[in-house]
């Protein structure tokens, strides 16, 4: 058995919204975690059906030293909960126990729980404090930090949210030992997804590791979850609200955000639709000349391996597009893609339909 450790925390430099990740083992049972909080009576705990019997009991008790009130709300689990319905369940709590403007929320979940909290937090009362505590390895490596909450619309993924950052974020390693494998998988598309966008090296190390990351080797996952935060926080400090180079970290998601609204919310997991995402923008990046053929190779081996699909679901090219066009990044209906310029740099540009159809033509399963 190995000893607990933390890394030193990772910091995300953004003038008076700065705030530390904290990425370690035991972190939710060690008081320091919760030191220096913004003041406060009462804190909410929002979690869903499946982490708060897990985890909040320990949350809840960490936070009583700090807060004279600690409740929890328990949403229902599941992307396609990700709406206006069960936003408001947390609003319901917080104006039921009359919830003032310096309460604090704290998100213990995964990306979907992370997502919600902090779309309430910027809502309530104009904006109140909240702090994310993911328990996903996607939400450690992305959702959780940089400032992005939402909810789904029925036409489109996060399309209704707002910029608005945590005071912190607490990543503790242990609460991956009991994530289902497939999720694990998931969050490996997120991890991934920082090679080809910024760092090769990183991707080497990926490949060298991806076993020791499946098996949740503890020293593996700290440096994964780690790097991750690194290039993460160095992109959102350049370009907070995502006016230009924050869009590379979208690398895949165009394609997967249409094979999530394609299938209907909660069919395919973010990060498997990421995953196949990455293949068909890879694909694309070689068909402009940008990248060859070893290199899509290698990247699609490397998805396939950690077990994501490689293929996207048959839902027509058209359906693709039309969903491809429901995108952030879309402008005056002309669809944007994160593409590859080399290994290690990412661009945004708009991609003629007629070349869209071929690649996701090709990129299908049979
Ligand atoms: P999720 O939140 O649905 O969690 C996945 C599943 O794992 C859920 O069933 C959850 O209850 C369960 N779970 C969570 N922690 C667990 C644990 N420790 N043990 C056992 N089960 C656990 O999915 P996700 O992959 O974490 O997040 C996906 C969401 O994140 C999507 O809605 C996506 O749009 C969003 N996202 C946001 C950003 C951003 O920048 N804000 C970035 C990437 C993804
Ligand atoms: N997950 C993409 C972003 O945070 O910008």
């Amino acid at each position: 058995m190995t000893t607990p450790f933390s890394t030193a925390a990772v910091h995300i430099d953004l003038g008076d919204r700065s705030y530390p990740i904290l990425i370690g083992q035991g972190l939710l049972d060690t008081p320091s975690t919760w030191t220096d909080l913004p003041k406060a009576s009462t804190a909410l705990i929002v979690t869903n059906t499946t982490v708060g019997p897990l985890y909040a009991h320990r949350l809840q008790t960490a936070l009583s030293t700090h807060y004279k009130r600690v409740r929890c709300v328990v949403l229902p689990d599941g992307e396609s909960h990700k709406d206006w319905a069960t936003l408001n369940l947390i609003f319901d709590e917080l104006l039921g126990q009359g919830a003032d403007r310096k309460t604090v929320l704290f998100a213990l979940g995964g990306g979907v729980v992370g997502d919600m909290t902090g779309f309430a937090a910027a809502c309530y009362m104009r904006g109140v404090p909240f702090v994310q505590v993911p328990t996903t390895l996607l939400a450690q490596v992305d959702s959780s930090v940089g400032g992005k909450t939402a909810i789904n619309h029925p036409m489109g993924k996060n399309m209704i949210g707002a910029f608005y950052q945590p005071q912190r974020v607490v990543c503790d390693l242990d609460t991956l030992q009991t994530l289902p494998q497939r999720e694990m998988s998931a969050g490996l598309a997120e991890i991934i997804k920082y090679g080809p966008i910024a760092d090769m090296v990183f991707l080497d190390w990926i490949e060298a590791h991806l076993d020791a990351l499946l098996a949740r080797d503890p020293q593996a996952l700290a440096h994964a979850v780690r790097r991750s935060c690194e290039i993460k926080a160095w992109v959102v400090a350049q370009d907070e609200r995502e006016g230009g180079v924050r869009a590379i970290l979208n690398f895949g998601h165009t394609f997967g955000h249409a094979i999530e609204a394609g299938l209907g919310f909660g069919v395919w997991l973010h990060g498997e639709a990421v995953g196949c995402g990455m293949v068909m923008a890879a694909n694309l990046s070689q068909r402009l000349g940008w990248v060859d053929e070893a290199f899509v190779r290698r990247l699609t081996t490397l998805i396939a391996r950690a077990g994501l699909p490689t293929a996207g679901p048959q839902l027509g090219a058209q359906a693709y597009l039309h969903h491809m066009r429901v995108d952030k990044k879309a402008e005056a209906g002309e669809i944007k893609c994160v593409l590859i310029e080399s290994p290690g740099r990412a661009t945004v540009r708009a991609v003629p339909d007629a070349v869209l159809v071929q690649v996701i033509d090709a990129g299908c399963a049979a």
